[in-house]
């Protein structure tokens, strides 16, 4: 049997020494991207888009196209388990996503994991295809939301500023929001292995309001929980690849990244980039952190910005990204500078 060519960043991923490190980017398929606005048009709503496996597939594989990522993400998106656990979604022109809003253990009745597979079956085949049609040195990851985040879109039925309706159910009945998370890791894991093995070589868990919770209650509704869907992963498939993305929890960070048992960490942009090389790096492979709105401004500030995340991750193992999703006011030239910078680096 002939070993698969090796790929960067895998390897990064297992902890190997390299000339440069792999680069992909959050929300790397998106609407600054005319070619992604095309078929983001032909496919009608942004659901239809996500439940498309071919324009999927189309819109994973445009920005390859362009900048030749060491990484493809799957197009999806984290409010896909709602929708398919009986929640309905809809994103609304400039207000994102809306759900009729679940506030109560009582209410959890309304789910059900009788169609959730059903429902995201063109995810699976999404995911097949784009196993089978990426350039051959490019890695595939997967991807979901972490249950506390997906929580929050599900109570206040959109986005938010203060999670009041969240936190509210949360700290004066934690055993009932207890039954939500614990709904959201079990159908989680159920989602992410059926993407393994529909071809996932990575997945990636999406924690972006992880910094608002309290320390306390940081443990019990992100850290506990992302332990227990790498735990399930591991237990099928040991060793795979899980990175974490705990945005905005200081140095907390550390602490997720010993108890939960992730491959790799992501970083938004305000982690020192000094303290994450000292603590975090020797431990799990650090993802990160150019800030995006660096890419909408260009010119020195950015230049020197990637130079300087290169040089202070160089000792050890990096996958260069952002602190977080490129914006659709992105300029697609300053990320191919921003491709070029990477791709010709070389560690020291
Ligand atoms: O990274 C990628 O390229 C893969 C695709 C991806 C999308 N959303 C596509 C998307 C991924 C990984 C996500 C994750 C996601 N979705 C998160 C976690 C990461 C983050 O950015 O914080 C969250 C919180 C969501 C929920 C969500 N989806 C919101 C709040 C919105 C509306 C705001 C916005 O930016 O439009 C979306 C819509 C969405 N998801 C778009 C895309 C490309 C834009 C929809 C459009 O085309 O109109």
């Amino acid at each position: 049997m002939s070993a698969k060519p090796a790929k960067r960043f895998l390897k990064a991923l297992r902890q190997e020494k390299l000339d440069r490190p792999p680069f992909w980017l959050m929300r790397q398929a998106g609407r600054y991207l005319p070619e992604y606005r095309q078929t983001r048009a032909d496919a009608g709503s942004f659901l239809d888009l996500c439940y498309n496996p071919s324009l999927a597939e189309e819109v994973t594989l445009q920005p390859l196209r362009r900048y030749d990522m060491d990484a493809a993400i799957l197009f999806a998106d984290i409010l896909l388990i709602p929708d398919a656990l009986g929640q309905p979604l809809a994103y609304k022109e400039g207000e994102g996503p809306v759900l009729d809003p679940v506030r109560s253990a009582k209410e959890l009745s309304k789910l059900t994991f009788d169609n959730l597979h059903n429902r995201l079956n063109p995810v699976y085949e999404t995911v097949n295809r784009l196993s089978g049609s990426i350039p051959s040195h490019c890695s595939l990851i997967g991807f979901a939301g972490a249950p506390w985040t997906v929580a929050t879109y599900m109570v206040e039925g959109r986005g938010s500023k203060d999670y009041v309706e969240t936190k509210k159910w949360a700290y004066s009945d934690p055993e009932g929001f207890d039954q939500l998370i614990e709904l959201l890791v079990q159908a989680t894991i159920e989602y992410l292995i059926k993407q393994i093995e529909a071809g996932a070589e990575a997945v990636q868990i999406f924690d972006t309001w992880a910094g608002v919770l309290p320390d306390d209650k940081f443990e019990r509704w992100v850290t506990q929980p992302t332990a227990k869907i790498v735990t399930a992963i591991r237990a099928k498939y040991p060793d795979f690849p899980v990175i974490g993305f705990p945005k905005g929890v200081g140095g907390n960070l550390l602490e997720f990244v010993e108890k939960t048992g992730v491959t790799a960490v992501s970083l938004d942009t305000s982690v020192s980039l000094d303290w994450a090389a000292r603590e975090i790096q020797p431990i799990v492979t650090v993802q990160g952190n150019l800030d995006p709105i660096l890419l909408v401004a260009g010119g020195d500030a950015m230049v020197s910005r990637i130079h300087h995340i290169l040089r202070k991750f160089s000792g050890g193992s990096h996958i260069f990204n952002l602190g977080h999703g490129i914006i659709p006011q992105t300029p697609p030239e300053n990320v191919e500078l921003l491709a070029k910078i990477v791709q010709d680096w070389k560690n020291g």
